[in-house]
């Protein structure tokens, strides 16, 4: 792209989910992992979803740093799962836009001395499939189902009360979210849920870097209002927001993940 032109307005419409997520990314791991015959471990399938990826520029609250992507990618993953196990005793952990399960499988893992129920929840039908094929090879069980984040009901795949639930750069590709999210959330009586997504706050107006984040989030048509809605139903007493942490950890300067934990009331 030239100095002066303007960045393309794309549309994170359903169709254009599909697309990128069902047929491409995830569709497309499927039918290379089913060509290569390495199997469905966890490690044969992420090595074939990081294939080509070799460096980039993490970034942790100010400090960025050009880094393998592989090491980036464990650092992010044994953030997430120090942050999911400190929520431990839970009666399951519950991952609502999961993938393959990139960041699913790696926490389980990081939990197992408290042995939740394993739920993952997916939007498209080829990550579900990998999921489930993940979970037979490495002999896991984990509950696979579907979810929308934008929808009505989220998901109708019973949850027990006492779950931990989690998102993680996923209800960010629901360009407006709404209260719904939180009745259908806090209708699960969950012990505690963690977002680890992109989140406008007051620094994506207040410094150069912030406002090329927000022009990103537009332009990609990335959520904006997560942390909107969340304030709005603390404000309104059905939930308590525990914690928040801005620009927590990201692969991509330009949309690092925050983290907001939170509990019903
Ligand atoms: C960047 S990937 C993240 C996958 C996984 N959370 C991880 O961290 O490895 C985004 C995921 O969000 C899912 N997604 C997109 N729209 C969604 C929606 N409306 N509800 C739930 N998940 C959605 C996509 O299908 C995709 O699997």
């Amino acid at each position: 792209m030239l100095a002066g032109e303007s960045l393309p307005q794309r549309s994170k419409t359903e169709a254009e989910i599909v697309r990128e997520y069902d047929v491409e990314k995830w569709g497309g791991l499927l039918l290379e992992a089913e060509r290569t015959g390495r199997g469905f471990t966890f490690a044969a399938v992420d090595q074939l979803n990081m294939d080509g990826l070799d460096h980039c520029v993490s970034v942790r609250g100010d400090v960025m740093s050009w880094e393998e992507h592989a090491v980036a990618t464990r650092r992010f993953r044994r953030m997430v799962g120090r942050e999911l196990r400190a929520l431990m005793p839970a009666s399951a952990l519950v991952e609502f836009g999961a993938g393959y399960g990139g960041m699913f499988f790696p926490v389980a893992r990081a939990l197992r001395k408290s042995r939740p129920k394993l739920i993952a929840l997916e939007f498209t039908r080829s990550g579900r499939e990998l999921l489930a094929r993940i979970s037979n090879a490495e002999e896991q069980p984990v509950t696979v189902g579907a979810c929308d984040l934008g929808a009505p009901a989220i998901t109708s795949v019973a949850i027990p009360d006492g779950a931990v639930l989690f998102t993680c750069f996923s209800a960010h590709y629901v360009p407006v979210l709404s209260q719904n999210i939180i009745h259908s959330l806090c209708a699960l009586r969950p012990k505690a849920v963690v977002h680890f997504e992109p989140l406008v706050h007051p620094e994506l107006q207040s410094t150069t870097m912030g406002l090329l984040r927000h022009r990103y989030l537009e332009s990609n048509d990335y959520n904006r209002n997560l942390l909107e809605v969340l304030e709005e139903a603390e404000r309104a007493g059905r939930i308590r927001i525990d914690s928040v942490e801005a620009n927590w950890f990201g692969l991509n300067p330009l949309l690092p993940a925050s983290r907001i934990v939170w509990s019903a009331t």
